[in-house]
């Protein structure tokens, strides 16, 4: 795909790994300058370095997205850096996987990060993007936003939440230019899950939990992001679309 992004600039949350960094290589790749963002600063400096020694341009800026001065001074840094903010991917995320969410703590950072720290994105962002009359943010929901997970209340309450809050953006800045949407995730093989799927038989449930019959790669939720942003989606705000092998169309 050529989506021809270049002169543009994208900022990716939780990019240090997995599914961030995943869209911040295709970002890169299709020609836009990308501002990678974590709390992992190793292994962000380590998906900057990936971009470059495949000839693109990115700035790594350590963010907590749970801290609203550090996601301001994130926005901040891609304009200072690039002069613009054409697209943001929020995408930073934790999952309590064994953790009771029941615990007020448990609960709280699940709430924080997964929920508030999207909020607090959206809002600098949509800054930038009002300004320029112009841009496109995609929020990392999961599957686990569209149906229930027994197991993990705060997992689900802040993945529907983020199914939310990325209705409300696409309604409130419907007429600035700004596109809100989000990409839904079936299990992909990450950080995240690298602990399932190297245990033999839980790799097998979780393979034959997806009709699909396999875990997906970061790369194909990558490319829902780019077109998502892309201008070939133009029409297309407020959407949650699901990248799941399936998962979920019983
Ligand atoms: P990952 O664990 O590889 O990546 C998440 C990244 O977010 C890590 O680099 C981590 O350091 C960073 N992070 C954690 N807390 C942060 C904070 N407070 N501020 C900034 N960065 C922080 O996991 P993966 O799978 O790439 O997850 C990315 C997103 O996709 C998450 O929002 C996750 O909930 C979502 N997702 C993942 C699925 C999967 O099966 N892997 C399925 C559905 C959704």
């Amino acid at each position: 795909m050529n989506y021809g992004f270049d002169g543009k600039v994208a900022l990716v949350t939780g990019a240090s790994g997995g599914i961030g960094r995943a869209t911040a290589l295709a970002f890169a790749a299709e020609g836009a300058a990308v501002v990678v963002s974590d709390v992992n600063d190793d292994a962000g400096e380590e998906t900057v370095a990936l971009i470059a020694a495949a000839g693109g341009k990115a700035t790594y800026q350590r963010c907590n997205v749970a801290e609203p001065g550090e996601v301001k001074a994130l926005v901040a840094r891609a304009v200072q850096d690039y002069g613009r903010l054409d697209f943001a991917h929020n995408n930073a995320g934790i999952n309590n996987m064994g953790a009771n969410e029941y615990d007020d703590p448990v609960w709280d950072r699940a709430i924080a990060v997964n929920l508030s720290g999207v909020m607090y994105c959206m809002r600098e962002e949509a800054e930038v993007m009002l300004a320029q009359g112009k841009g496109a943010i995609v929020n990392t929901s999961s599957i686990n936003g569209l149906v229930g997970n027994g197991a993990q209340p705060g997992y689900t309450a802040t993945k529907h939440g983020v199914i939310g809050l990325t209705r409300h953006g696409a309604l409130r800045w419907a007429k600035a230019g700004i596109r809100v949407n989000a990409v839904c995730p079936g299990v992909i093989e990450t950080p995240m899950t690298a602990p399932l799927a190297a245990n033999p038989d839980m790799r097998k449930v979780i393979d034959g939990m997806t009709p699909m019959g396999r875990m997906g790669q970061a790369e194909e939720i990558a490319a829902a992001v780019l077109w998502l942003c892309s201008d070939q989606a133009s029409f297309v705000t407020g959407h949650p679309l699901v990248v799941d092998g399936g998962a979920t169309a019983f």
